[in-house]
């Protein structure tokens, strides 16, 4: 991942006077047809309300309909490499030749670039076709014809530029600390962040583009071969400048050797045999790991890391800017992926809740891009899922009901684990829930602050605590190979720090007064606030002030016992304060 994080807060000077609604900013696009009606709508949401993409198109797509649909977009797609200075109309008139173009957008990384999507798949042959390799002085070019292609201008000076690029990288910490500070409720700072920071259609569209050009580079040994991306890319939880995780699917190869039967015959083909299937996996891994060094285009630092547990092939694709973990025989992975599209498309409260806690810990480097004894953002989600199931009445169903409403369709056994839920959404009930984001934020941090993490696990297929099966520190079940802990790599250490700044952050999002004061003296509020590092003077200042609440608060009470005044210490925020303290 290589989202930055938010540490750089603390040096910042709020440059936000009052709290008035913000200029949301324009949106830096493009000339694609279909995109820029959708980005003024996109602008013009209420306060509050966030377009998740998600919403308002009912019915709602499954998840492999989704794949499917944007697969078969990506292969009618180029990604050109642009000279800096370029006019749009030519570029789009020179490649009209080939066919007509559905939609088109620029973007900068280290150069200019231009994804273009064309109505049929036979104008990608046909601009091939009209395509050469290059000489190169004094070095010889591999000949491989691919879909990354460069466009050269044969006169140099003579094109004024014009072109206008979609951004694809977050919002910087300046620019996310003033926006969130210039909100006008938690809610809606949860909602902005969401909005800033999760996966724009263009985002997703290169995304799926490049998953496509890697097929094209592995369909040179297994032709019948699907790569499709998996983790927060697609199960809409991404983070803009998040890794793109690559499932090479080899199940249509396999498939094919079962199906061509006839009469009393039945054809097979010759293979090499090798002794397990995680021996297969490396071999097919290492020889795919092999030719995206050698001749993938744009594919840089491949390294091979097939000792790890799951393996896989690690490498940036420059063009893209994107860091890629290509993996096989994860089928699982790819079923997770799609179980978290559901949740994070059943409300929408969900993916801001998740946003705002994985933000949250990425500032306290809780989570970190190097592998490690830290939370990962996965298991992260899948606390929040289960905090979301929680809740009375729940706002999120628990993976066993989705597994009753699954129909004949939905039954899936992988490796020997029951995969089977429902993957129409249009089947799982809407939840009567209508806590706001304000009080969910804080809850989270209360119940996960408070949580027995010494005897307990938490568990999504059942929505319900279940004593460890074992000692490690953090024990969430691995919702389909429930033998699992997701989080088994968690330190007690580091579990530690996260059960201090959520109580931490518990406790600031309680001070409403201090939220008033913050925002007449300019400092930060709310998620802002909680995003700050926890530098150690402030821990002690918060310890200190916890604790003087605490005392105040014991004070207050036996006064008030004194007195019969017993009634006013009923508030939940007094109530709060002391729990945050146990
Ligand atoms: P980012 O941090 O934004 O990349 O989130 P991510 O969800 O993509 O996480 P990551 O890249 O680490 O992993 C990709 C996917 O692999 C996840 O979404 C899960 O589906 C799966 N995955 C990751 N870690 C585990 C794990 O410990 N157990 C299992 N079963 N699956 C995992
Ligand atoms: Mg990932």
């Amino acid at each position: 991942m290589a989202v930055p994080g938010v540490g750089l807060l603390t040096r910042l000077h709020l440059s936000a006077q009052r709290r008035t609604r913000v200029q949301r900013p324009i949106l830096r696009l493009l000339s694609c047809p279909g995109t820029v009606a959708e980005d003024l709508r996109r602008n013009e949401q209420p306060s509050g309300s966030v377009e998740t993409g998600f919403e308002d198109k009912i019915p709602r797509k499954r998840f492999s309909e989704m794949q499917n649909e944007r697969r078969e977009q990506a292969q009618r797609t180029v990604l050109i490499r642009c000279p800096e200075k370029i006019s749009e109309n030519k570029f789009l008139k020179y490649l009209s030749q080939h066919g007509p173009i559905n939609n088109h957008f620029f973007y900068e990384s280290f150069g200019l670039y231009a994804v273009v999507e064309f109505c049929r798949k036979e104008s990608v042959g046909s601009l091939q076709n009209g395509t050469r390799t290059p000489s190169v002085a004094m070095e010889t070019a591999i000949p491989f014809r691919s879909r990354f292609l460069s466009l050269k201008l044969k006169n140099q000076t003579s094109e004024q530029s014009c072109i206008q690029s979609s951004n694809q990288l977050p919002p910087s910490n300046r620019k996310l600390f003033e926006l969130l500070c210039y909100a006008e409720s938690i809610d809606d700072q949860l909602n902005t962040l969401l909005k800033e920071f999760q996966l724009t259609e263009e985002n997703t569209k290169l995304r799926y583009l490049t998953c496509s050009l890697i097929e094209d580079i592995a369909a040179a040994y297994f032709p019948d071969c699907v790569v499709r991306p998996f983790g927060s890319s697609v199960n809409t939880f991404g983070k803009l400048g998040c890794d793109l995780d690559m499932f090479l699917d080899l199940d249509e190869t396999r498939n094919l050797s079962t199906h061509k039967t006839s009469g009393n015959f039945l054809m097979e083909f010759q293979v090499k045999n090798v002794p397990s299937e995680r021996i297969a996996t490396q071999k097919i891994l290492s020889v795919i790991g092999e030719c995206l060094d050698h001749f993938g285009p744009g594919c840089v630092g491949v390294q091979k890391i097939l000792n790890a547990r799951c393996p896989l092939v690690r490498f940036s694709h420059q063009a893209s800017g994107f860091q890629c973990d290509l993996t096989t025989n994860n089928r699982i992975a790819l079923t997770s992926s799609e179980l978290l599209y559901i949740y994070g498309t059943l409300d929408s409260r969900v993916r801001a809740l998740v946003f705002g806690i994985r933000c949250w810990a990425r500032a306290h480097s809780l989570t970190s891009s190097i592998p490690g004894a830290w939370i990962t953002n996965f298991s992260l989600t899948m606390m929040v899922i289960f905090f979301l199931q929680r809740r009375s009445p729940p706002i999120l169903p628990t993976l066993d009901s989705l597994k009753t409403l699954a129909d004949a369709e939905d039954k899936c056994i992988i490796e020997g684990n029951n995969c089977t839920f429902v993957r129409d959404l249009n089947r799982i009930k809407p939840s009567g829930n209508t806590e706001t984001l304000e009080l969910l934020l804080k809850e989270f941090f209360e119940y996960f602050g408070n949580f027995a993490f010494n005897k307990n696990s938490i568990n999504i297929r059942q929505g319900r605590e279940q004593n460890k099966p074992d000692s490690s520190p953090l024990y969430i079940q691995n919702p389909f190979e429930t033998s699992l802990n997701i989080s088994k790599n968690v330190s007690q250490s580091q579990l530690q720090k996260f059960v201090d700044l959520a109580q931490e952050s518990a406790w600031v999002l309680q001070q409403k007064d201090t939220d008033r004061l913050s925002v007449s003296s300019h400092q930060p509020w709310g998620l802002a606030a909680i995003l700050l590092p926890s530098v150690p003077n402030r821990r002690s200042l918060t310890k200190k002030k916890r604790k003087r609440s605490a005392n105040e608060s014991i004070k207050n009470l036996l006064e008030s016992l004194k007195s019969n005044r017993t009634a006013n210490f009923t508030e939940t925020n007094e109530k709060r304060t002391i729990s945050t303290q146990t």
